[in-house]
């Protein structure tokens, strides 16, 4: 393991100042693209120039795959504990540095302070509780069927292992990747969202003035289409795990399928509350109005179906659309301020087109519906919180994640068609029931078929030491975070030991 410093200056592009450029991080020397492309990252509030990053090509991602590559061997020899050190003095730099990442993530990607700062926390959380794993890793031992045998089962690494991430949690999902890609041994190449480099970078830099060796850790800025795939096609990378969208998420297992590599996704979500007519309405009402707007709509885990008791249909839907008109959209480093803008123009226009569709299909508009523009919104992408009345759950807003600030109601008769409905959809992220009957409580959770249940709060929400991940589409069969999150970042490994002195024939001896 080398023991100079990793952390180096990083260059300044000398067409913008220091301030306004990122570099790759690659064999532990912060490096700018070889043809100098750039891609920009912006302000969704305001639009104001952040900064910006390499386009990353064939020839960067190859560099960074070839210095995973190197350093792999002598990293998966360090032992657990030690690589675990260094994620607790990454957490602690997390802490410390927590109030100016939060600040940076409100600017690059919008969401309120208290949200990004969430988004630290939850980085923060993934970052010690993975470093615990350093003296777990657990295998174990078993009798073995034949005499004088010792069996037993352990984790090895995969070797590199390609992190590719989403914008809207620009901290916490690349944690949920790298830090158990680390821990378990394996070397690591991170391409962030080309919408949110700027807190990538900080990430980066803290793990790597935590001690990461050079070449165990590598980022390569750029867009899906490139530098994505690249990594996704180059054969040295042993293992993409991807979040994002369904469309590109079905692209990459189709092409890790073809070149027999492991891929794990996290993919999209059509998440229900379920509402019964004796809950606790004031509570369900709250979950409701976090769950749909936090973050603007913009989570995996969002609520986009409300699936309701007809008897409480009517006082649901009013105090709903009561409570959604109250919300003040805005700069998310406003205090003021409740829901923040959408990620960029391209979504903006994707969420409106869906509401649209949703009246075209017949549902009813009760509020929101239109891109904000008056005064200083303007100048940002901001979508007015949106509820639709009368929706059929076989309706496309019912069925296609919209991925902003849109929720759905739809009328059910008892909680057998609420089930019914919730679990009808290609997605199976998170679901909640508000009720405060215990065995309706308990027949949803035996009958819901989707990764994340809730009773009595939100479909958002969920803590990095259980497993997250969803049914059907959403995923791919694997579960980030929590325990199952090894099972994502290592191979078993079965070791027998026959100390009889003899050869011994499993299942043929008497
Ligand atoms: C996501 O939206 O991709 O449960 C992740 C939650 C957060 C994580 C969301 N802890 O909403």
């Amino acid at each position: 393991m080398s023991t100079e410093p990793v952390l180096k200056t990083p260059e300044v592009h000398p067409a913008l100042p220091a301030e306004e450029t990122r570099r790759n991080f690659i064999g532990g020397q912060w490096r700018a693209a070889e043809d100098g492309r750039l891609v920009q990252s912006h302000n969704p509030a305001t639009g104001e120039f952040l900064g910006a990053v390499p386009q990353s090509g064939a020839a960067e991602v190859n560099a960074a795959v070839a210095a995973a590559r190197d350093a792999f061997d002598s990293w998966r020899k360090t032992p657990a504990p030690k690589r675990a050190e260094i994620l607790f003095r990454a957490g602690e730099l997390l802490i410390q540095h927590k109030a100016e990442l939060g600040e940076l993530m409100v600017r690059e990607m919008g969401k309120v302070r208290s949200e990004s700062l969430g988004d630290v926390q939850e980085g923060i959380d993934m970052t010690f509780y993975t470093a615990g794993e350093g003296r777990r890793l657990f295998g174990y031992t078993t009798p073995a069927e034949l005499p004088d045998k010792f069996s037993m089962c352990a984790r090895d690494p995969l070797g590199v292992v390609a992190a590719i991430t989403p914008w809207n949690f620009p901290l916490a999902i690349p944690t949920w990747k790298i830090m158990p890609a680390l821990v378990a041994g394996n070397t690591v190449v991170f391409k962030p969202a080309e919408d949110t480099p700027l807190v990538a970078t900080e990430l980066v830099r803290l793990l790597a003035e935590a001690g990461l060796p050079e070449g165990v850790l590598n980022l390569v800025h750029g867009v899906g289409e490139e530098t994505g795939a690249a990594l996704v096609e180059h054969p040295d990378v042993a293992l993409v795990s991807f979040t994002g969208s369904t469309e590109v998420g079905r692209q990459v297992a189709i092409r890790g399928a073809e070149l027999m590599k492991r891929v794990s996704l996290e993919m999209g979500g059509k998440n229900a509350i379920l509402v019964l007519e004796d809950a606790d309405l004031d509570l369900a009402l709250e979950g409701i109005v976090w769950s749909a707007f936090g973050t603007s709509g913009q989570r995996c885990t969002a609520a986009s179906r409300i699936l309701v008791q007809r008897e409480i249909l009517p006082e649901l839907t009013e105090r709903l659309v009561a409570a959604t008109e109250k919300l003040r959209l805005g700069d998310g480093l406003s205090p003021e301020t409740d829901v923040g803008p959408v990620i960029n123009g391209v979504q903006l226009q994707r969420i409106h087109e869906y509401v649209q569709i949703g009246q075209a299909e017949g549902a009813r508009l009760l509020c929101g519906g239109e891109i904000a523009t008056e005064g200083d919104l303007a100048k940002g992408h901001f979508y007015r919180p949106t509820v639709f009345g009368d929706v059929d759950p076989s309706m496309r807003i019912a069925q296609e994640e919209i991925f902003g600030p849109v929720t759905a109601l739809i009328p059910v008769a008892d909680l057998d068609e609420a089930i019914a409905v919730n679990n009808a959809t290609r997605y199976g992220l998170s679901t909640s029931l508000y009720t405060r009957d215990i065995n309706a409580a308990y027949r949803a959770i035996r009958e819901v078929t989707t990764g994340l249940f809730y009773i009595n709060a939100g479909t958002i929400g969920a803590e990095v030491h259980l497993p997250f991940g969803g049914t059907r589409g959403t995923g791919n069969g694997h579960r980030e975070a929590g325990q199952a999150m090894l099972d994502i970042f290592t191979e078993w490994k079965t070791v027998n030991v026959d100390f009889s002195g003899r050869l011994q024939r499993a299942q043929m001896e008497d």
